[in-house]
């Protein structure tokens, strides 16, 4: 059993990838929507949650935790590998391949305030960013419209435009999606964006870093049985 945990839907972009690389399996789907968002948070409080979250899903049965949200991962992923006994797989902010194919040399990237003060944000942008021009941006009010299932449309495209629209100016050839919420309205954002620029969703990466890891931790053969999928949400007492 795989437990997938994201602030609210998020995290459907990522088990979704899961589930198309890896079909066999049975998943547990967490959304933490009575917290969601978690962006604006103090790391304290999504280390509380992450590990109420993780102690369900183990007792689920659960024996790999996908943290599917770029937010929890920043924060908690250290504490959770130091404290629970199950591998778990984070979201990387997929900087580094738009940094390292950047010809504009202009990258953009979009993610919650959360994520943008990780370690691993920081660390890799140390690492890799050389002479290309990184441009932040708080993806304001899109959580929020995902969180309602609203995907497109003038009030989308506005919220997309504050976003973007200074990245393109800079001449980005490449905007990261930093948060799980944000490939929900991938197609929006490429439409906006234009041919000239590539839209990196890191999820099937995580899809395929959960593979190795289940790879390496089981004994038995790929099986072709078709797996399951349920769903939690958080509400609040
Ligand atoms: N989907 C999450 C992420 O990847 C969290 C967004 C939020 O709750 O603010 O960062």
């Amino acid at each position: 059993m795989i437990g997938v945990y994201d602030s609210g839907e998020g995290g459907k972009s990522v088990l979704k990838e899961l589930v198309k690389l890896i079909p066999s399996e049975d998943y547990i789907y967490y959304g933490d929507s009575a917290y969601c968002p978690y962006g604006p948070k103090k790391p304290g409080f999504i280390i509380e949650r992450a590990s109420r979250i993780t102690e369900f899903l183990i007792s689920k049965g659960c024996s790999i935790i996908v943290v599917a949200c770029n937010t929890a991962t920043a924060a908690a992923i250290s504490y959770l590998r130091e404290h629970y006994p199950v591998p778990f797989v984070g979201m990387e902010p997929a900087i580094k391949p738009a940094l390292l194919h950047s010809r504009s040399g202009v990258v953009g990237v979009l993610a919650t305030a959360g994520t943008f003060k990780g370690r691993l944000y920081l660390d890799t942008l140390a690492r890799f960013s050389g002479n290309v021009k990184v441009i932040e941006r708080i993806g304001e009010g899109l959580v929020e419209t995902v969180e309602k299932g609203i995907l497109d449309g003038p009030d989308v495209e506005r919220l997309i435009h504050n976003c973007i629209d200074p990245m393109l100016e800079a001449g980005a050839d490449h905007i990261v999606l930093g948060c799980t919420h944000y490939p929900f309205l991938q197609p929006v954002i490429e439409r906006i964006a234009g041919t000239g620029v590539t839209v990196i969703n890191p999820a099937p990466a995580v899809a395929r870093q959960t593979l190795r890891i289940l790879e390496q931790t089981k004994e038995t053969e790929p099986s072709t049985r078709k797996g399951s999928v349920q769903y939690f949400y958080s509400s609040k007492e």
